[in-house]
């Protein structure tokens, strides 16, 4: 039996039907730029993240991109992030002049380690950007404190985090990606828990002004047409896509809750292993978090010979990241070298991501663990 890491096909199937006539609408309309439906699936997201405002743009790069344009940061100035992340995080500061400054990790969540960021802030500190990687929110509690303190802004990298919740026992219960920052920033990529038929992403955010300000970066900053207060860019996100993912939209609280349920299951079926080879570690789910699961993400021992085994055996996985950011060849300016973060780059060489989407089936799941169970019995 083969086990693909990741297969889209089957949700889209299912939405065939609901999907073209979608697509049909907006056929009928012509209206493929900036069309009704923008606007309701930004409403859509607005309520979901509990923040009153949202802004559709083309991608989760741009959508941090913009945040920091709104936010006035650029030449020179500095942006705490983790290395362990997606290359937009760091790729958005440095495009508008700006200086990723990494802190490490936590070994258990992979999220920044909020214990290591004051040390860290100088007087060109102008924001942190949080990730909320996998599917999970990063300690916000500790974040906010030391953001209000030092006067920077924080904008939350929640392109993998739609939908997910920080829950410590005291302060910000229940509070959801994207509405704790400044700004909060999603990616529509197809493999996120909402995914469109291309590129698509959204800016949250609480504050009017910034949301405006957001609103008229997307469109080179003119308001009206043709009159420009502010150098933005085009980034809108297309009709089309919004159209889409309205539809799939009536769907995502019911595919998170699959991928949730796959996450127990995982760990029940890896239980006998764990005792047997005490260096496995599952997804740890912090405080009472909701968790969304974009990504299964396990340490193993002998990684990429068990990747390797998998792949023969005809399972898929992937590795989220093999290079922490701080290491990458066109962040050598930065002047960094191996062992500067040292929970990042061990998590590089110890993770692996399995196959975690809504529509896995039991008995594939089932067989991604045994052949797990096998590599480490052999
Ligand atoms: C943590 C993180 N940040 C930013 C992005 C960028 O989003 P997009 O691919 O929509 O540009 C991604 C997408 O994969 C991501 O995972």
């Amino acid at each position: 039996m083969k086990v693909p890491f990741f297969d889209l096909k089957p949700q889209s199937l299912a939405l065939k039907g609901e999907i073209q006539s979608a697509i049909d609408e907006v056929f009928e309309s012509q209206q493929f730029i900036m069309g009704a439906q923008v606007q309701a699936l930004e409403q859509a997201i607005a309520n979901y993240c509990n923040t009153p405002y949202a802004i559709g743009v083309a991608s989760g790069s741009d959508a941090l991109l913009l945040s920091l344009m709104a936010l006035g940061i650029g030449q020179g100035d500095e942006v705490i992030m983790p290395p362990f992340t997606f290359f937009a995080t760091a790729g958005s500061v440095s495009h508008i002049g700006a200086v990723p400054v990494f802190v490490d990790i936590d070994p258990q969540t992979y999220n920044i380690d909020p214990s290591k960021i004051e040390k860290k802030i100088t007087k060109r500190t102008k924001a942190i950007m949080p990730v909320h990687l996998f599917g999970q929110c990063a300690d916000m509690d500790p974040i906010l404190k030391i953001a209000k303190s030092k006067q920077v802004y924080i904008i939350e990298d929640a392109a993998q985090a739609l939908g997910s919740e920080y829950n410590p026992s005291t302060g910000n219960k229940g509070q959801r990606a994207g509405q704790m920052g400044d700004l909060g920033c999603f990616s529509f990529y197809p493999t996120k828990n909402l995914g469109a038929f291309g590129d698509a992403g959204m800016v949250v955010a609480n504050d009017s002004l910034l949301a405006e300000k957001v609103r008229l970066l997307r469109v080179h900053g003119s308001k009206p047409k043709y009159y420009h207060k502010w150098i933005g860019i085009n980034s809108r996100l297309d009709t089309m896509q919004a159209a889409i993912l309205l539809v799939k939209f009536k769907y995502l609280e019911k595919w998170t809750e699959a991928r949730q349920g796959l996450s127990q299951r995982y760990e029940k079926l890896f239980q006998d292993l764990l005792s047997f080879v005490a260096e496995i570690k599952l997804p740890v789910i912090q405080y009472a978090n909701r968790h969304i699961f974009n990504q299964y993400v396990v340490r193993v021992p002998k990684r990429d010979q068990l990747k390797k085994f998998l792949s023969e055996e005809g399972i898929g996985t992937d590795i989220y990241y093999p290079l922490p950011l701080h290491l990458q060849e066109c962040f050598s300016f930065l002047n960094h070298h191996q062992g500067d973060f040292p929970v990042s780059e061990k998590a590089a060489v110890e993770t692996l991501a399995l196959p975690i989407f809504p529509e896995l089936t039991k008995e594939q799941q089932e067989r991604v663990v045994d052949r797990i169970k096998a590599f480490y019995k052999k």
